[in-house]
């Protein structure tokens, strides 16, 4: 619409005032507000912006080849993806505590980019160089970081931020999205042209699927449980709600799959199975903070929990997660 309009001139101009004839770095992490920032920055000043994808193994099916999609071939933005997978998979090794695991995979997003970041800052060659470190930060972090409410007595789980990046690799900061909430983000996503599926996907964390396999990660866990959820998610979009009109994924905050490390006895054909279990979680919420599990069609979980244990070999058993937040979290670690 032509607010949106609006405010994408404005920002755009102060880009371009702010950063001058300077060129910047951004941190991509396929996430809706590093997306939004790369495509707005992109907008304001070009070339001069370079965003760095650091692939760490755990994400969703494709999910990479559609952020590089989106970045590098529709809006033609500069990227580098950097496939660290096999580097996060072997830090992961025999590493099953939750809290252990994200500072892992929190500390090695910081080494890869850090080190990737030095490589572009020295080959400025003559230039001048990289000087702006861009972040996605949207007006809720910037309360929650500074805010009293941050003096949590315990914490549950440590979200990793990257803050004092930008002093560590020298770099001034640039923060395009801080004066905004998350349903701005979107339409201002929307305006730049970022396809709708992806400015309204639903929050991953992260350490992506390195909190969603139960205990030690290992790349086949990893494998079959991105298969699983890839049919989960394409069963949520697929299954209209008559009342409302609107399909699952839309109706639900936040929907994935669990990898649980277990093997239970099933039967196939005439054949023994001794199988992996998956658990289906799907929940309604408007801050994350409580949330209650979303009742789901049965006829939709039927559909989902055939096609998994037929299509996802190594996987026997389907289950769903009946709990609500509190006690349960949403994300199972
Ligand atoms: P929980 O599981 O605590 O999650 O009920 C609340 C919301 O936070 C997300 N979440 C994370 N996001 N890093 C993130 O960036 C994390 O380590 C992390 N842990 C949970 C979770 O997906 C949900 O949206």
């Amino acid at each position: 619409d032509w607010v949106m309009g609006n405010y994408v001139d404005e920002a755009v101009a102060r880009i371009r005032e702010q950063v001058g004839d300077e060129e910047v770095l951004l941190g991509l992490s396929g996430g809706v507000d590093s997306s939004v920032a790369a495509a707005l920055i992109h907008r304001a000043i070009g070339d001069r912006l370079t965003c760095v994808f650091v692939d760490h193994g755990l994400l969703r099916l494709h999910e990479g080849d559609m952020v590089m999609e989106m970045i590098a071939g529709k809006l033609h933005a500069r990227v580098i993806r950097v496939d660290a997978s096999a580097l996060f998979l072997g830090k992961l090794a025999g590493v099953s505590e939750p809290e252990h695991k994200r500072k892992i995979i929190g500390g090695l997003f910081v080494d890869v980019f850090k080190a990737e970041a030095e490589k572009l800052k020295a080959a400025g060659g003559g230039h001048q160089g990289i000087t702006f470190l861009a972040q996605g930060t949207i007006y809720p972090d910037v309360i929650e970081s500074g805010g009293a409410k941050s003096k949590k007595a315990v914490t549950i789980k440590s979200h990793h931020n990257v803050g004092g990046l930008p002093e560590q690799l020298g770099l001034k900061l640039l923060e395009p999205l801080r004066d905004l909430f998350k349903d701005e983000v979107r339409e201002l996503g929307l305006a730049l042209g970022l396809p709708r599926e992806m400015v309204y996907r639903h929050p991953f964390p992260g350490p992506g699927l390195g909190v969603r396999i139960l205990g030690e990660v290992k790349k086949e866990y990893a494998d079959l449980l991105r298969r699983a959820d890839a049919v989960f998610i394409e069963e949520l979009r697929n299954t209209v709600d008559p009342a409302t009109g609107k399909n699952w994924y839309e109706l639900t905050s936040q929907a994935f799959t669990v990898f649980l490390p277990v093997k239970s006895v099933g039967v196939m054909g005439d054949g023994r199975t001794y199988d992996y279990v998956v658990a289906l979680r799907a929940v309604q919420t408007t801050d994350f903070m409580t949330a209650d599990w979303a009742e789901l069609p049965y006829a939709l979980l039927k559909r989902v929990s055939g096609r998994i244990i037929n299509e996802v070999r190594g996987i026997n058993r389907v289950t769903y997660d009946v709990s609500s937040k509190p006690p349960a979290t949403i994300e199972w670690e």
